[in-house]
């Protein structure tokens, strides 16, 4: 069977990371390319850290663009706090040698999507929703294009993670968020409420170290670094494994359970900017837009990290 053509659009983050070491490890995705946007640090600090992360990955031909600097209408809110000053701290990686591709991220989403057949490619945003978006306010032709959004992001029953209500990614850009999810394009989120039951524990992180690669000791400082701010905060033995979510997802859906619901994001009030109102229990007329997950096989999960990251 061919490859399924992806574009991951991510603020790397170490977890986004882990998603993309996933992805460039497995053979049953072919990764079109990588699209930087603003998030858990500038744009500057993520597009470098996709190219690191490519880099150790040895897939220096990636394609890695760097799209918006800022959200659709509010100011950039980031996660040094979680992340590190450099977004990917943990290990000492390189700088970068491998080249930025000189096209605005949504210029080259716009014209691979517009290129593509019908429904071909799938796209993978794991940080705020940004390049989407403006390449869908840009090109709204690219819709039929898409084959899905397979994206990482708010929560309902788990609440928010970064106010009461939101979760970072939706929250940094609720408007683009809105738009995505508005866009009437097959979607499958990954809410908080999976994400937060992916939890890194300490025998997982060990196991992924004694890999003894590259990739291994990287992956497992970068889990360890990223994890502390999660078992401070929640108390739990490990903190989430947000973003590979979406690629093990790809690769192997039985690991996770969900159902059809409506979504709808909060763009109005405030106090909720950026929810994610999800409408679970079908008590509104609102048509189901979106497959939100919320349980996961934690074990298989790991399993398929380790042993795609012990192939790098
Ligand atoms: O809330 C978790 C999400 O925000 C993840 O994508 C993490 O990388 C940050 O971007
Ligand atoms: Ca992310």
């Amino acid at each position: 069977m061919a490859p399924r053509p992806i574009i991951i659009d991510t603020d790397p983050g170490q977890d986004d990371a882990i998603a993309i070491l996933l992805a460039l490890a497995s053979p049953e995705l072919d990764v079109l390319g990588i699209t930087a946007v603003a998030g858990n640090v500038p744009l500057a600090l993520t597009e470098q850290n996709a190219r690191k992360v490519c880099e150790l990955a040895g897939r220096a031909e990636t394609n890695v663009f760097a799209g918006c600097a800022r959200p659709m209408l509010r100011p950039l809110v980031t996660a040094e706090n979680v992340h590190g000053r450099t977004g990917l701290d943990g290990p000492d990686l390189p700088a970068p040698t491998m080249p930025l591709r000189d096209r605005h991220a949504v210029d080259w989403l716009v014209e691979t999507l517009m290129a593509a057949p019908d429904g071909e490619i799938t796209l993978c945003p794991i940080g705020p929703l940004t390049n989407i978006a403006t390449a869908i306010v840009r090109e709204p032709r690219i819709l039929p294009k898409i084959r899905e959004i397979v994206l990482m992001g708010g929560g309902f029953f788990e609440g928010g993670n970064t106010t009461p209500t939101a979760e970072f990614n939706i929250y940094v850009d609720p408007h683009a968020a809105h738009v995505v999810i508005d866009s009437g394009v097959k979607l499958t989120m990954m809410p908080l409420d999976v994400t937060h039951r992916a939890l890194m524990r300490h025998d997982w992180i060990e196991r992924i170290d004694r890999l003894g690669t590259p990739v291994g000791k990287a992956a497992a400082a970068m889990m360890s670094f990223y994890e502390r701010f999660d078992m401070e905060k929640y108390g739990e033995a490990g903190g989430p494994l947000h973003d590979p979510c979406v690629i093990a997802y790809l690769l192997r859906p039985e690991l996770f359970q969900g159902k059809d619901c409506n979504v709808v994001v909060e763009t109005g009030s405030e106090l909720t900017m950026g929810m994610t109102v999800v409408d679970w229990w079908d008590v509104t007329d609102r048509p189901a837009n979106c497959r939100v997950m919320n349980r996961i096989d934690a074990d298989g999960f790991f399993g398929l990290i380790l042993e795609r990251l012990g192939r790098l």
